[in-house]
């Protein structure tokens, strides 16, 4: 891609803190905040932009005061929302966001028509197939980033159980991200060398568990949500897409038949390059893997229910 522009919708910690490691990869030639408070992300790209200085190329980040300003860009970030706040249900944040997103793409449909969208705000696969209801866009355009931070948080609980193969482990978590999520250790391992040759039942299990816990533990120490992981999981994503890499990550993306499911976003490992998901990968799954997607897959299509139920794709 020639531009190598990113716009970034939301520069909370999440938008700002991926903002930051793409200027230091140096991934892009230039990366653009907007943020609904404009103060926020004037100041967070000043900051970023001085970074710069030390990092490998020279990235351009600025700052959109209004939306028209993000104009022409490669891909598009969204981790604009809000956080979940004592008075509300699950459903009240998940129309509230809903609307968040319904404002963002409108925007991204006008200035940034080229774009490929990925998309950050949670809940993660529901906003995501609010994304692909909104544009109508072709399927391989909208990508929801999930396995990617969940990967990495799995990652980082073997790495923490076997104690060795540091920068060698490989995880896959599929499913939605959320509690159903489904950390796949059958097919995850550790300088190439699979996991169940290397650890036991119970380890395994605490692996999973952990995983599973992994974004509510770091809740628990700072009061809000993590940013440094999902910030440089986005990061590594856009990279994948702007060199047109075809990693394998897997990602929350629209299905039309693959794992018997249509017209509902999941978690499945994809290939990722300049087309954004250049082929989805179709796991054999076993008897017990299935049930466990066909839980996944409920609980997001109950969510998509909510929003259809309050008329948003009608
Ligand atoms: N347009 C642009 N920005 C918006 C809009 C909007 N319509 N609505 C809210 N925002 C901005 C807020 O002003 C805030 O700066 O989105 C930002 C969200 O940032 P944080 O509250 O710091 O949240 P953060 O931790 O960054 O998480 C953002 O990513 O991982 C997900 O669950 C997380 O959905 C959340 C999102």
């Amino acid at each position: 891609m020639v531009g190598r522009k990113v716009g970034i919708v939301g520069a909370g910690f999440v938008g700002a803190t991926a903002a930051y490691t793409l200027a230091m990869m140096g991934t892009c030639r230039e990366v653009v905040l907007f943020d609904i408070v404009p103060d926020v992300a004037i100041g967070k790209a000043i900051d970023i932009g001085q970074a710069t200085a030390y990092s490998p190329k020279g990235t351009i980040v600025t700052a959109a005061k209004t939306p028209d300003e993000m104009r022409d860009c490669d891909i598009v970030v969204i981790t604009a929302g809000v956080p979940r706040r004592r008075e509300m249900t699950r459903a009240d944040l998940l129309i509230i966001n809903a609307k968040i997103i319904t404002d963002v793409v409108g925007n991204i449909k006008k200035y940034s028509p080229e774009a490929i969208i990925l998309c950050v705000s949670n809940p993660l696969d529901i906003m995501t197939y609010v994304v692909h209801k909104l544009t109508g866009y072709d399927r391989n355009r909208i990508i929801g980033m999930a396995g990617a931070l969940d990967g990495a948080r799995m990652s980082y609980q073997i790495q923490k159980k076997v104690g060795f193969g540091s920068g060698q482990t490989r995880a896959i978590v599929i499913g939605d991200h959320g509690q159903n999520m489904i950390p796949y250790p059958e097919i995850s391992a550790v300088g190439g060398v699979p996991l169940d040759q290397i650890i036991g039942k119970t380890d395994m299990e605490d692996i999973i568990a952990n995983t599973k816990e992994g974004g509510a533990e770091i809740v628990k120490y700072l009061k809000t949500s993590a940013y440094y992981a999902p910030g440089r999981s986005i990061a590594v994503m856009v990279e994948a897409i702007l060199d047109d890499s075809r990693i394998v990550m897997p990602s929350s993306v629209l299905l039309d038949g693959e794992y018997g499911y249509k017209d509902i976003t999941l978690g499945v490992p994809v290939v990722l390059g300049a087309n954004g998901v250049e082929k989805i990968i179709e796991l054999d799954l076993n008897d017990e893997m299935k049930a466990k997607i066909d839980v996944s897959v409920d609980s997001i299509q109950e969510g998509v229910d909510v929003l259809r139920n309050e008329g948003f794709f009608s």
